[in-house]
């Protein structure tokens, strides 16, 4: 004898329209934000062996690059400068004409409708390659805090859309939002790396933007084990006035991604990482996964977890790829 189920899921997914007309979760290309290096003192574009496919553009070559991007329909980049004037604190981060300001104004020029962000940091800054000053081998919270105000400040002259800090300092948000109400730009976002790991994910990064940093960041980034603490440090920013939150990296932390959506009503971003890059990139190398496939599954994992944005290398792929769907 043989029962019969009273509900079969399986008559849903019949077809491939009913299939679509019951999914719960999509991929648009306003979801994703690409990150970009941009190295001063270069001529030619280098590719980053870690990161294949990703690459460090000569700053003459960045509204070129852009505009092309602009025209294959990515419509956010956030900025990362690979610097040749570093010193002990960041300095040229807050300089009219240092690296950031530079990068900012010629993309504004080149795509003035494209959303420029800019990655608001020192580690590609300094020459000891940490997030901030060092004081007695550690860095110091709050004279990073008036560095980084000077910093965004100098950013926002510049024209960016959006200011994205990621050092994880406490009470870095309740700074760049006075920083920058104080001098007139209220209108001005900022997008938290709220809930950043210290994490071994960053490898390649480290590649990318040719650090000779050797420590590690424990002092300041959370540690991996954390959820409560996940969670009570994007609501901290939230808290401070940050616009968006974000949880890095990302596959790994799928529940403290779910834990911040439940938590907050913000706008929530993950940022896929350079090491889950390079091991898709790895493993498709070495004919073992569909490197497509596997992208877009990821992405809409952070979709189903509770992610409104993605920051991600594959950024220019995915919304090729959308296109043929
Ligand atoms: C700098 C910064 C890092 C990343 C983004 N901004 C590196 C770090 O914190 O060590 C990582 C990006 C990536 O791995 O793709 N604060």
């Amino acid at each position: 004898m043989t029962t019969t189920p009273d509900f079969r899921f399986r008559r849903l997914r019949r077809t491939k329209v009913l299939r679509q007309l019951v999914r719960e979760n999509h991929l648009r290309p306003e979801d994703f934000i690409l990150p970009i290096f941009v190295e001063e003192g270069i001529q030619e574009p280098v590719e980053i062996a870690s990161m294949p496919g990703v690459k460090r553009f000569p700053e003459t070559q960045l509204g070129g690059e852009l505009r092309r991007l602009w025209q294959l329909g990515v419509k956010a980049v956030i900025l990362f400068g690979v610097s040749q004037h570093k010193d002990d604190c960041g300095s040229d981060t807050w300089n009219d004409k240092g690296l950031m300001a530079r990068c900012i104004r010629t993309a504004k020029a080149a795509t003035p409708d494209m959303l420029i962000i800019s990655d608001n940091c020192f580690c590609e800054y300094t020459d000891h390659g940490h997030c901030g000053v060092v004081h007695d081998n550690d860095v110091d919270n709050d004279s990073t805090l008036e560095n980084l105000q000077a910093q965004v400040i100098t950013a926002a002259r510049a024209g960016v859309d959006m200011i994205a800090p990621s050092g994880m300092m406490d009470g870095m948000i309740a700074a760049i939002r006075e920083a920058l109400d104080s001098e007139g730009y209220t209108h001005i976002p900022i997008m938290s790396y709220s809930t950043k790991f210290a994490s071994a994910f960053y490898g390649p990064f480290r590649d990318a933007v040719d650090s000779n940093f050797k420590g590690t960041r424990n002092t300041y980034q959370m540690d991996p084990a954390n959820g409560r603490e996940a969670l009570a440090e994007s609501l901290q920013d939230e808290g401070e006035g940050a616009d968006i939150l974000m949880v890095k990296p990302g596959m790994a932390y799928l529940d403290v991604i779910r834990e911040i959506r439940d938590g907050s009503n913000q706008p929530l971003a993950v940022y896929h990482v350079s090491g889950e890059y390079a091991m898709i990139k790895a493993a498709a190398a070495a004919g073992v996964i569909d490197e497509k496939s596997i992208v877009l599954e990821s992405m809409i994992a952070f979709k189903r977890a509770g992610c409104d944005l993605i920051l991600t290398y594959y950024a220019e792929d995915i919304i090729n790829w959308l296109k043929e769907e």
